[in-house]
């Protein structure tokens, strides 16, 4: 590719996001605009993927056009068209996909599929304009913990996965056990630093294990079952300590693991992704471990941490330059994995 200005427009509809971003050669975000559902799906305690789809398709234009606008570009200065088309809730996907689709035919345009764990992971290159590979990323999000180690722009190897449930979706369930409401990861963040996180020992699960999958069921399980039973005993449930003390819990297995991956790998770049990632006491007890042990840690802004378009662009970016576009028959991917090489 000889044109050294690459402007791609990317959307991404996943989940309860409805986004789209103009991003410049990969790091530059032009605009980043994000529609969020959560007040809708807060009354439900959760997402409800039949109203994500009927959301998205309600707002996906508005977005679309609003990120046009506040990149102040005109369709002939955009590059390729990207979207995200898996993992994530089929019925939110296909509007995404179907949208990009229609732009990239009547602008035509290169599409390109991208997937959300990798655009989670490239939030690292908007924040961080100097970041290279290698590095070892923690992707941390409700559907997804994964410990990635990239190799090279696009070239993946997955270390440790998580067995069971997420860490966001184990942070979701115990903030609704605790009634703090939907969604539950900032309520427990907040939460917790007025409690104490020594006052109750919860599991940490796999942390003696040679293995660096995670799993966090049973954490949940515990919480649960400390609850359930101090209830029936009559005694009294201190949230705040519940929230520090499993928080902690959480926080200790994946800072050790993914250390130890950074380690086996040796490499000395340890990068946070996913709306996990944007929880104060994980970036503090990492940045405090890394700078210990001699890592440089790269951790996106918040925003850049939950669901946007703009990570979805910069991982477009790279993709862009090594020819990997998409055709027409591009399909929504529900369980899509991250491509090992
Ligand atoms: O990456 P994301 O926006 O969507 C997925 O791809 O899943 O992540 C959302 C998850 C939710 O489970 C939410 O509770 C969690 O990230 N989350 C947090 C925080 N902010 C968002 N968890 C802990 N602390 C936070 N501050
Ligand atoms: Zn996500």
């Amino acid at each position: 590719m000889d044109k050294k200005i690459i402007n791609i427009l990317a959307i991404e509809s996943s989940c309860d996001e409805t986004a789209a971003s103009v991003v410049r050669n990969g790091r530059e975000v032009l605009s980043n605009v994000i529609s969020s559902q959560i007040e809708i799906h807060k009354k439900y305690g959760g997402v409800v993927p039949e109203v994500a789809s009927r959301k998205h398709i309600e707002n996906i234009s508005s977005v679309v056009k609003e990120a046009m606008e506040e990149a102040k570009i005109s369709v002939d200065d955009i590059d390729a068209i990207a979207v995200t088309y898996g993992p994530g809730l089929v019925g939110a996907l296909l509007i995404g996909i179907n949208y990009a689709k229609s732009l990239s035919y009547a602008w035509n345009k290169p599409l390109i599929g991208v997937n959300h764990i990798e655009g989670h992971l490239s939030a690292n290159y908007i924040e961080d304009k100097s970041l290279e590979p290698p590095f070892m990323c923690l992707v941390v999000s409700g559907g997804h913990t994964h410990l990635v180690y990239v190799e090279d722009y696009g070239k993946y190897e997955v270390m440790g996965r998580t067995r069971d449930d997420a860490a966001g979706e184990a942070y979701d369930k115990i903030a609704r056990a605790l009634n703090l409401g939907y969604p539950g990861g900032p309520k427990v963040d907040i939460l917790a630093k007025e409690g104490n996180k020594d006052a109750i020992h919860f599991p940490r699960v796999k942390l003696d294990e040679e293995t660096l999958d995670f799993s966090f069921s049973g954490l949940k399980s515990a919480v649960l079952n400390y609850i359930n039973q101090t209830t029936q005993k009559g005694g009294k449930i201190v949230e705040a300590d519940v929230a520090a003390s499993f928080q902690e819990a959480v926080i200790d297995v994946l800072v050790e693991k993914v250390i130890k991956a950074a380690r086996l790998k040796g490499c000395s770049k340890i990068a946070l992704a996913g709306g996990v990632a944007s929880n104060s006491r994980l970036r503090e007890v990492l940045g405090k471990k890394c700078e210990n042990s001699n890592f440089l840690l790269y951790r996106p802004s918040p925003i850049l941490c939950t669901d946007n378009a703009a990570m979805i662009g910069s991982c477009a970016y790279f993709k862009y330059n090594n020819e990997e576009f998409s055709d027409f028959s591009l399909n929504a991917s529900p369980n899509l994995e991250i491509a090992c090489s």
